[in-house]
């Protein structure tokens, strides 16, 4: 089986000017690449602490983006998984049923395809031609780019797709009382140290006002960035200082810490305090999700 590791979040932007002084001076990112040729391309990919980039779109947009865009507005289009042969996963993607948005092409530091996952959402699957500088990987950073997270309309079906398509397991399952759950589901090169970050999975029924409000916007789709920080009442301070919009205040709740900013392009992010590194080594290394809060189903 073909293995695929998590490798960027591509965002649609207005203006990417603006995304990234947000992303390099309130959350202190790195820039590691820029592709620019006036009238064709322009996309920036940034990281923090973690191997997850950034990718930041520009204008112009292909058609898909451009559709796209004028649905949903700015932020989140894609999640991307690299492989080391792009024609051989393409291959089995296809074999295995999924639904093409286009087949494989060259492009800039590229071979790539995209297919849909079960919820709709555009999945890049990419071979590096020329390796990108990678992100430095540093605990010291304030922000660590942790986690995607994926509103989804059944999460134990989302987890299953995950694991049957890309080889993903679930290290982290965090179940509601009324049977919905968030969930972090490990790629294969996970190790939760030079290699943690995951995709979320967040699944009905919901629990907060903001997920309430997402579902009745989108239904399902892709909904937020996850940080780790170590504070999480100064990295609020310090994102609002820095010019960051006021949105969700500091909370307790989860057997957390955590708050909610928002980006240039208005797209939600997670302040979170770390989760623990031991127990997701130990899930990854079992197979068995560390379940924090798991009631007996009534
Ligand atoms: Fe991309
Ligand atoms: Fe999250």
């Amino acid at each position: 089986m073909i293995k695929y590791k998590l490798h960027h979040i591509g965002i649609l932007c207005e203006d990417t000017t603006a995304v990234s002084n947000f992303y390099t001076n309130v959350l202190h990112h790195e820039i590691c690449a820029k592709f620019y040729n006036r009238g064709e391309y322009d996309l920036t990919f940034l990281g923090s602490g973690s191997e997850l980039y950034l990718e930041l779109i520009g204008r112009p947009f292909s058609d898909g983006e451009q559709a796209y865009f004028e649905q949903r507005g700015p932020g989140f289009h894609h999640l991307a998984f690299e492989v080391e042969n792009a024609d051989a996963a393409f291959k089995e993607l296809k074999s295995k049923g999924l639904k093409v948005a286009w087949e494989p092409d060259d492009f800039l530091f590229v071979r790539h395809f995209g297919v849909f996952d079960d919820s709709g959402i555009l999945i890049e699957i990419l071979e590096e031609k020329e390796p990108l500088a990678k992100p430095h990987q540093t605990e010291s950073v304030e922000f660590l780019l942790h986690h995607f997270d994926i509103f989804s309309d059944d999460w134990q079906r989302t987890k299953q797709f995950y694991s049957n398509v890309f080889g993903f397991q679930s290290v982290f399952e965090y179940i509601y009382d009324q049977g919905g759950a968030f969930i972090y589901l490990a790629d294969p090169y996970f190790d939760g140290n030079q290699r943690q970050a995951v995709i979320e999975v967040i699944g009905p029924p919901y629990e907060e006002p903001r997920e309430f409000d997402f579902a009745k916007r989108f239904g399902t789709g892709m909904d937020h960035i996850g940080y780790e920080v170590k504070d999480v009442q100064q990295a609020y301070a310090s994102a609002i200082q820095r010019g960051s919009i006021e949105f969700v205040k500091p909370y307790a709740d989860y057997g957390t810490e955590m708050c909610w900013i928002q980006d240039a392009n208005g797209s939600d992010l997670e302040l979170m305090l770390p989760v623990p590194k031991k127990k997701l080594q130990a899930a990854f290394e079992s197979k068995r999700p560390y379940q924090p809060h798991n009631p007996t189903p009534k």
